[in-house]
């Protein structure tokens, strides 16, 4: 059996934080295979990257998450005993309860409640000489959130709560002391919804049923117990935190509207049926945003050819999949239409994680990431007029999450009647 290809250097950690997005699909194309092997954080770990290379990592047989995450990442952005460490009939019994939430008339919810922000928010922005969207987008989305999901949001605790939750996804990637500032916004996050969880359960307040912190403080493991405060604290912000986190997809949406004027066109004009969701779907492909999944082998197995060891940690490749020339035609041009051709597959555009909704660890907020930056997409095409300045909106890529440099200024903002 040939051995895996093998990158050379001691150990791969600062080539792949210089470069997050890109640093698997380059190296695997230097061996021209879908896979090599490294160590990063000193550890041997498996890099994969393509549609194959997904298929295999969503086999449950083959691999777990239990263990597989990285810490610094467990620590801020996802917090401890939250549903993205489970496996097997703990996780789909967990999984359930976020898809549960799901149901259209739930994310019509979320619909209505963004709608009222976004025009409430947008309203002084044509009062000042120029906003930076990006940062204009923390407080829209956290007062959508909570209102949504039912955690209460004091008018007066709506900056620091704004704060904490931003920090869990905008800080988690950065290492000194940003680094540091997620961990302590993880701590003061978790602590706060803790109390709302007691709160619900003592019947101090009442959310509506069918909300998520509701969901989440009644849920049962199969066990039959309640989780204990803190893990349901954790899958409460399971859902507040990304809710947030998707300001960062709809400041591509802007930046993808200001470079492509003819995409921005087929938008003004109400388009096809079809054209907004393909717009969306090409910004979930074409830009960054999340850039690898972990997950461990359960026990020794092949795959062409190549032998996985029990316990080895596996990284699949998110960003190159959506990039793979072998399913997308130029895959660095943004076109929206190419959507129109797309097969469905679950496992060659997975900006979200790939595989099934329901038993695989794929993310279960895909539907409502979808349907809010169409909202997005209408509201900076059709509801409002603006007017973006000169900036640098060369995109990041080092950072994680990426950002355009600028974080997307507009100016002469004017909201149609
Ligand atoms: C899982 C990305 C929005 C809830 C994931 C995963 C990714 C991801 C890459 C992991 C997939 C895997 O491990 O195989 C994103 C991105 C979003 C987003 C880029 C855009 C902002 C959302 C939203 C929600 C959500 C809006 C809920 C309201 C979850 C949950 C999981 C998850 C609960 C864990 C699923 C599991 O472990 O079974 N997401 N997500 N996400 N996402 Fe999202």
């Amino acid at each position: 059996m040939p051995p895996l290809p093998r990158d050379n250097r001691l150990d791969a950690t600062l080539a792949l934080l210089k470069d997050p997005y890109r640093f698997i699909s380059k190296q695997c194309r230097v061996y021209g295979a879908d896979l090599f092997e490294t160590r990063l954080m000193l550890r041997k770990t498996i890099c994969m990257t393509g549609p194959e290379g997904a298929r295999l990592f969503y086999d449950q047989s083959r691999f777990m998450r239990h263990g597989a995450m990285i810490g610094r990442i467990q620590k801020t952005l996802l917090g401890r005993g939250g549903v993205q460490g489970l496996d097997d009939a703990a996780h789909r019994h967990r999984k359930q309860m976020f898809m549960s939430l799901m149901t259209p008339e739930r994310i019509e919810g979320l619909i209505a409640t963004t709608a009222e922000e976004w025009q409430a928010r947008a309203r002084p922005w044509a009062l000042k000489d120029e906003i930076v969207l990006y940062d204009e987008l923390h407080e829209l989305l956290t007062r959508a959130a909570c209102g949504w999901a039912g955690v209460p949001l004091p008018e007066a605790q709506v900056r620091q709560r704004t704060r904490e939750i931003t920090a869990l996804f905008d800080a988690a990637g950065s290492v000194g002391p940003k680094h540091w500032r997620a961990r302590l916004a993880r701590k003061r996050a978790d602590r706060w919804i803790e109390n709302v969880v007691v709160q619900i359960r003592s019947r101090q307040i009442r959310p509506p049923v069918e909300s998520a912190a509701r969901v989440i403080a009644e849920h049962r493991g199969l066990d039959g117990e309640l989780l204990s405060p803190h893990v349901a604290a954790v899958e409460v912000l399971n859902v507040i935190r990304p809710i947030v986190a998707i300001g960062v997809y709809i400041t591509f949406v802007a930046h993808a509207l200001h470079h492509y004027p003819e995409c921005r066109s087929k938008l003004e004009a109400g388009g096809d049926g079809s054209y907004p969701e393909f717009f969306v779907q090409e910004v979930r492909r074409f830009y960054p945003f999340f850039p690898a999944v972990a997950a461990l082998v359960r026990s020794d197995f092949d795959w062409m050819g190549y032998r996985f060891p029990s316990g080895r940690r596996v990284i699949l490749d998110l960003y190159g999949t959506n990039h793979d020339a072998r399913t997308w035609d130029s895959p660095e041009a943004f076109q929206p239409e190419r959507f129109r051709e797309w097969d469905g597959s679950p496992f060659n555009f997975v900006p979200q994680g790939g595989g099934d909704h329901n038993a695989n660890h794929r993310c279960a907020g895909e539907w409502i990431t979808i349907e809010l930056m169409k909202q997005a997409s209408d509201f900076l095409t059709r509801r409002i007029r603006y007017h973006v300045p000169e900036q640098d909106l060369r995109i990041d890529y080092s950072r994680l999450p990426a950002l355009p440099q600028s974080r997307f200024i507009i100016s002469r903002v004017r909201l149609h009647a």
